[in-house]
């Protein structure tokens, strides 16, 4: 049988091509879109990294999640500087989240409260896609909108804590293959991170709507 890592990377990799190629993120990725298009989706962003990044207390004494749970990754800091960037500092008096977002955030935090392998999914569904594609996404909006390399408006997608993603990469499938719970919890884990994509499909489905293309 294929190891766990090898089976959530497959489980999910139909829904990584759906959301590569969404509107939103080929736009975004084309240089097609305003710089207020990617506020809007680092906006979005803080959400759900709030939702996964508190509460990691608990996660990070459980047996499942423990091992997981790595400051390095830690999002939260870097979007605020980003948004501070981007929006001045007062950004936290106007934030929204869309309702696409809201409904991804509720479903982490339920996960958090509750579920510490489902939150797992959600981890891996981030995490490892922002130190794999997010540093293609990061390039691009260096280029597009002339952010410093690296610097305010992208920090989001730079790890300072992590020199090698390759190997960090490699350590963290490792981590999954090596996680204590039966075959059955680890489908449940693999049908969450179905479900993580499809939120995230969601959000981009609703910042294209918000962010249309004058054709
Ligand atoms: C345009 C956007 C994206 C691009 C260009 C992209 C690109 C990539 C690439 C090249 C990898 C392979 C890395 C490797 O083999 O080490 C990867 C992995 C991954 N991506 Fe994306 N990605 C994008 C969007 C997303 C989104 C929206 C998500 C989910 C929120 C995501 C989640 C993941 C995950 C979880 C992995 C790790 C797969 C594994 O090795 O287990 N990606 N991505």
């Amino acid at each position: 049988m294929d190891s766990f890592s090898t089976l959530i990377r497959t489980a999910s990799h139909e829904q990584h091509v759906e959301a590569e190629t969404s509107t939103f993120m080929s736009d975004l990725l084309g240089g097609r879109l305003g710089v207020d298009a990617y506020t809007r989706y680092t906006e979005q962003l803080w959400f759900v990294y709030a939702a996964l990044e508190s509460g990691t207390q608990a996660l990070a004494a459980d047996p499942v999640t423990g091992p997981f749970i790595r400051p390095e990754l830690f999002r939260l800091a870097a979007l605020e500087r980003d948004l501070t960037h981007l929006r001045g500092s007062d950004w936290r008096a106007t934030l929204t989240a869309l309702p696409a977002t809201e409904a991804y955030a509720a479903r982490v935090a339920e996960c958090a409260r509750t579920w510490p392998a489902g939150y797992l999914a959600h981890h891996y569904t981030r995490y490892l896609g922002d130190l794999s594609g997010g540093q293609i996404i990061r390039g691009r909006a260096e280029k597009t909108w002339g952010f410093e390399r690296k610097g305010d408006g992208v920090r989001f997608y730079v790890f300072e804590g992590i020199a090698n993603p390759a190997a960090f990469k490699r350590g963290y499938r490792e981590l999954l293959d090596a996680v204590p719970v039966d075959d059955l919890e680890k489908q449940r884990i693999v049908s969450e991170c179905k479900r993580a994509f499809t939120l995230n499909t969601d959000l981009f489905r609703a910042l294209g709507e918000e962010f249309p293309l004058s054709a």
